[in-house]
């Protein structure tokens, strides 16, 4: 079973964050998860929220700020002051750091519709950086999938669930010819496991930072869970 670390090392460091990033390749993952905006003046930044109030009393939408504004905002004291040297990451400073071994499991928070253009600029990035094959791009934006789609016949897709029925979401998929089915812990159940593994697809579950949850879903066929604790993998 793959354990993705979720956001990083999240759980040892800032989440998002190039500290988190390193602090996952450090203790040994194969695969790192991270979510993506966009900024004012277009450039892909890793970050869990819309905004930046997560990681203090910032409270200013990252589709407002140009780079070099979001670039000056302390993202890692919140965690621990030792951090204080973070800032925010672009997509390409996280793909610098990452060996060709290991998969990003890149998740666009939001596509066109308030960010424009952004499945262009994440396509053309991978394409530009060599990662199209060990980079799976997924989203709960099912139009974002749509469009990374029409983009590039070949991108690797993940389809978060979220609210989306499983019939409607396994339509989709067919149409989008995504690899893997990405849920929450809560939503797992054998039947949906069966069905996405009948399918062909794979199954990814988030947040799992428990061995005991980890072997659940190992036994029922789950092919990766995103944990922050990336030594989860080693915990037998
Ligand atoms: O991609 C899996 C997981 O990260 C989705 O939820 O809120 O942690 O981005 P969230
Ligand atoms: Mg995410």
């Amino acid at each position: 079973m793959l354990v993705i670390a979720h956001r990083g090392a999240s759980g040892h460091c800032p989440e998002n964050t190039l500290a988190a990033f390193k602090k996952a390749l450090e203790m040994g993952a194969k695969a790192i998860e991270l979510d993506v905006h966009q900024t004012l003046d277009h450039e892909l930044v890793v970050c869990h929220d819309n905004d930046l109030r997560r990681t203090g009393k910032d409270r200013r939408a990252l589709k407002n700020l140009h780079l070099e504004e979001a670039k000056t905002v302390d993202v890692g004291t919140w965690f621990d002051k030792k951090f204080a040297a973070e800032r925010l990451p672009l997509l390409s400073e996280v793909y610098d750091l990452l060996p060709a071994h290991v998969e990003l499991h890149l998740e666009i928070k939001k596509g066109s519709s308030l960010y424009p253009g952004i499945e262009e600029r994440v396509v053309d990035l991978l394409h530009k950086r060599g990662v199209r094959e060990r980079t799976l791009v997924s989203s709960f934006d099912h139009e974002a999938l749509y469009s990374v789609r029409s983009l590039d016949a070949g991108v690797r897709l993940g389809y978060l669930l979220g609210l989306t029925r499983l019939p409607v979401a396994f339509k989709e998929m067919g149409e989008l010819k995504a690899e893997s089915l990405n849920m929450s812990i809560r939503q797992v159940t054998t039947r949906a496991v069966k069905a996405a593994k009948d399918r062909g697809q794979k199954v990814y579950v988030y947040t799992v930072n428990h061995p005991a949850d980890r072997d659940k879903l190992a036994k029922l066929g789950v092919d990766g869970i995103f944990c922050n604790y990336p030594e989860l993998d080693l915990w037998r």
